[in-house]
């Protein structure tokens, strides 16, 4: 399961190069150092960064990716690598979007804690603890024009516990030559 990422959509677009490096460059060395030694199944931890700004609502894994800052587009190339390897080896592979997650650990041993210096690329989850204990003096909500009864957006969550019931049943089901991406949002619907 490849996890590992810079995933701040703001900070993309100051420090591109880092993005490009660390999200596509570096899922290429994991695939040939997993070519190398031989591991045979990988999960991956994509975004719906990768849809952009879709014209159609609902957005389903048949919606265009057609990413417009470089933490999706570095996604969606990392996701183009993975599978155009994926048809030459025996490698199965599960690709997993994930739209906004949020939640912490129900036994208490693992939960959000934003690092400082990333507070204002921060998630509106980080910045709601963050108000929450009164590290910051409140939660501004960003938006004003979007089509909903405030005018402010409105977004759906995926709980981390029910992500991570969609990865053990993606690792359970990943086949060889038969690469899926699947969206995780709103994952009980
Ligand atoms: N949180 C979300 O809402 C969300 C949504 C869509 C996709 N994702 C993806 O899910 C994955 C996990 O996200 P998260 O929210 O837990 O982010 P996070 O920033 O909390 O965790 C990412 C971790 O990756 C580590 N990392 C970064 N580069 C590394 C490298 N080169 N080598 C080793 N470790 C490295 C970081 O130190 C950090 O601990 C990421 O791939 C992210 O793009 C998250």
């Amino acid at each position: 399961m490849h996890f590992a990422s810079v995933a701040y959509v703001g900070e993309s677009t100051t420090e591109p190069l880092r993005y490009y490096h660390n999200i596509t460059s570096n899922t290429l060395v994991v695939l040939e150092a997993m070519a190398a030694h031989k591991v045979k199944t990988l999960i991956y931890s994509s975004t719906c960064a990768t849809y952009g700004e879709p014209v159609k609502m609902p957005i389903t894994e048949k919606t265009p990716q057609l990413p417009i800052n470089p933490y999706g587009k570095a996604k969606k190339m990392a996701e183009d690598i993975i599978i155009d390897f994926s048809k030459t080896t025996d490698m199965a592979v599960m690709i997993l979007r994930y739209f906004n997650v949020i939640g912490s650990d129900p036994e208490g041993g693992l939960g959000e804690a934003p690092q400082p210096e990333l507070r204002e690329h921060g998630r509106i989850s980080g910045a709601c603890f963050d108000a929450a204990r009164g590290i910051i003096p409140g939660l501004k909500v960003k938006g004003t024009d979007y089509k909903t009864a405030d005018g402010t957006c409105v977004r759906d969550y995926i709980d981390v516990t029910d992500l991570v019931d969609a990865h053990v049943k993606a690792l359970a089901r990943a086949k060889p030559r038969n690469s899926r991406h699947l969206q995780c949002w709103n994952w009980k619907r």
